[in-house]
């Protein structure tokens, strides 16, 4: 069975102050609660890590080498260094604002592995991909080319973020949504056989809240949500978190 996954990206959002909702969001956690995972900005990533109670830290980018001559970028064992448990590869405004290639996005995934992280794995596709009827194509693609051969059960989650729905309030419907997802499995099951490709959580990512979040988790291949902007607040993380529980 595949586990249920929610993941909050923080973005570049938050100071020490903000690390106070990690502890609200504990207290308002459902009894049997699905995994969740908030992605702090970098220089709180300690902080977060110090926290007790159920809820994972990721980081939201790693680099593909180990150390080096790269000022200003975090190794993916620094990031498990600071106990963090997951990381972000191949967000879309990683790739607009920084030119991440799949090829980028392939290596940071592997590079995530070797110190011990779950990347998160993230795909989408932009408006005009969807108009053009392009999006699986291009999430195929994408797939294909991110995602190294040594993927197991339990060492990735893939994110399908629709660029267009990311911070708009626009959502794809959800038969758009279970196309994606469904299409993704049976790529997964493909290249890796299901003992894998059928353990791989999907999570579905662009404007989820907590007024959609339960009809987006009604699509069987979606395995959870990676939500940005509701993931700032427990008050409105709690309620999506709360529905993924009860799908
Ligand atoms: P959003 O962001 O929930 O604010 O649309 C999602 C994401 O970029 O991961």
């Amino acid at each position: 069975m595949r586990p249920k996954i929610a993941a909050g990206n923080w973005k570049m959002n938050g100071t020490a102050s903000a690390l106070g909702e990690l502890d609200t969001l504990s207290g308002m956690l459902p009894d049997t609660p699905p995994q969740v995972i908030i992605c702090p900005p970098a220089p709180l990533l300690y902080r977060a890590c110090e926290k007790p109670g159920p809820i994972a830290i990721g980081a939201q980018d790693c680099h593909t080498a180990r150390s080096g001559a790269h000022t200003g970028d975090i190794s993916a064992e620094m990031v498990a260094d600071t106990g963090a448990t997951h990381v972000i590869v191949g967000h879309s405004e990683r790739r607009a604002d920084h030119g991440e290639t799949d090829s980028d996005i392939n290596a940071k995934t592997s590079s995530a592995w070797q110190a011990g992280l779950v990347p998160i794995l993230c795909i989408g596709e932009t408006e005009a991909d969807r108009e053009a009827g392009r999006t699986l194509d291009v999430i195929g693609a994408q797939l294909a080319s991110s995602l190294p051969d040594a993927v197991r059960p339990g060492n990735t989650v893939i994110a399908y973020e629709p660029i267009w729905a990311i911070g708009t309030g626009k959502v794809p419907t959800l038969d758009q949504i279970i196309e994606v997802h469904d299409f993704l499995r049976a790529q997964l099951i493909a290249r890796f056989g299901p003992d894998t490709g059928d353990l791989i959580p999907l999570l579905y990512g662009g404007s989820v809240k907590p007024d959609n979040a339960a009809t987006i988790f009604q699509a069987e291949n979606v395995d959870g949500a990676l939500v940005g902007g509701a993931s700032l607040s427990a008050s409105d993380f709690a309620p999506i978190i709360a529905a993924l529980a009860q799908s």
